[in-house]
């Protein structure tokens, strides 16, 4: 019987990210010896790479390449070199663009504290417990990232007349589909579901309010309330076990992740989906490209190869083969080992220290 085949797209990117996403291949390749699957995987160019070998830093190729697959898997994107180019092209650009092109309006981004890299996070003892789960499912093709934008004429930080914009616009569309995903991810988990936004203020968020309070009335298993997002950073340091699930705009859930991924211990560790109407997801660590580490056998893969369980989950209905991945990197970080980022012999003494290329080879042999 042929072997069932998934057409996988990988965007490397720039930095770390070749190192990182080296390592989930070889995860993926195993998965498919193991099980008996084809993963065909192709690699494209997307980010700082692009913009050197392609000029920009999104290539109609890759978004070709990308559509017509079941699921992309990105490394990471950008560099102080990409910084200033005179067209004003950015390695970010090309993200967001490829954020756009599929049609991915929904980022989930578990922020979760692993038992066995507890003093990893900052944040003392007594608040931290006995770990961390939460899931910010972020809002990803609207808001000001990709509303009207606007300046004047010349862009002139010497004139005091000068202005930019950048228009921060939902319609409820976009919010009761955003929304939805939150709803149905916290059917799945603690059934708590918290809206975070800037309704004492803001035209928009006060519809992201409404349209809330509409919703979640189609919703009762789930348990809900709502934070403006000035007292959500001060929570998720205060008291972050309070949260199971947080859904929020673009600009927000930008930030509350980034705050949310130091609250949850090394940004080395997490890993993302962003999801669109269909199966179709692009899975990424969240943490940036280190262009300081790279290629240096230093990088932490593991929130690259914990995108993959999400890949398989989300986009190629591979639950079991997704608990393997999961399991093997539990045995893993069990066994003691540590990427430089989450070593800490006086906190951790069972740990010892691998680098890059060890740690995906040990998650390798890990699998069954
Ligand atoms: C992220 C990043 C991106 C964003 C940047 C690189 C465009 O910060 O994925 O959180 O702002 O969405
Ligand atoms: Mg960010």
């Amino acid at each position: 019987m042929a072997k069932k085949t998934f057409n996988i797209v990988t965007l490397p990117g720039d930095g770390i990210g070749p190192d990182i996403v080296k390592q989930a291949v070889k995860v993926i390749n195993r998965i498919g010896e193991i099980y008996g699957y084809d993963f065909k995987i192709t690699e494209k160019r997307m980010g700082g790479i692009a913009i050197d070998m392609d000029g920009c830093s999104l290539p109609q190729d890759t978004i070709d390449a990308a559509l017509a697959s079941d699921a992309v898997l990105l490394g990471a994107v950008g560099g102080p070199k990409w910084d200033n180019l005179p067209n004003g092209d950015r390695p970010e650009k090309g993200l967001l663009g490829i954020r756009g092109a599929l049609k991915l309006y929904a980022n989930l981004r578990p922020a979760v504290l692993y038992p066995q890299l507890q003093h990893t996070s900052p944040l003392k003892a007594e608040i931290i417990g006995d770990g961390l789960d939460i899931l910010v499912v972020r809002e990803l093709t609207g808001g000001m990232y990709f509303g009207e934008k606007a300046n004047s004429p010349k862009f002139n930080p010497e004139n005091k007349d000068c202005w930019a914009s950048d228009l921060e616009k939902y319609s409820v569309f976009e919010i009761e589909r955003i929304l939805k995903t939150g709803f149905e991810a916290a059917q799945k988990r603690n059934h708590k579901l918290c809206c975070v936004h800037k309704a004492n203020v803001l035209e928009s968020s006060r519809l992201w309010r409404a349209v809330f309070d509409r919703v979640k009335k189609n919703y009762p298993d789930v348990e809900t309330s709502e934070m403006y997002v000035d007292n959500c950073a001060m929570q998720l340091v205060r008291n972050p076990r309070q949260f199971d699930v947080i859904v929020t705009s673009n600009i927000f859930g930008d930030i509350l992740t980034d705050e949310a991924s130091q609250v949850a211990g090394s940004i080395g560790m997490l890993a993302s989906a962003s999801l669109g109407a269909g199966t179709l997801g692009l899975y990424e660590p969240i943490h940036g490209s280190a262009p300081d580490i790279a290629g240096k056998n230093l990088a932490n893969p593991l929130a690259t190869i914990l995108s993959v369980p999400m890949m398989f989950r989300y986009s190629l209905g591979l639950m079991k083969e997704a608990d393997a991945i999961d399991k093997a990197v539990m045995d893993v970080l069990n066994a003691g080992y540590r990427t430089g980022d989450i070593f800490n012999k006086d906190l951790d003494d069972a740990s010892k220290k691998v680098g890059t290329e060890e740690m995906g080879d040990l998650v390798v042999k890990a699998l069954k």
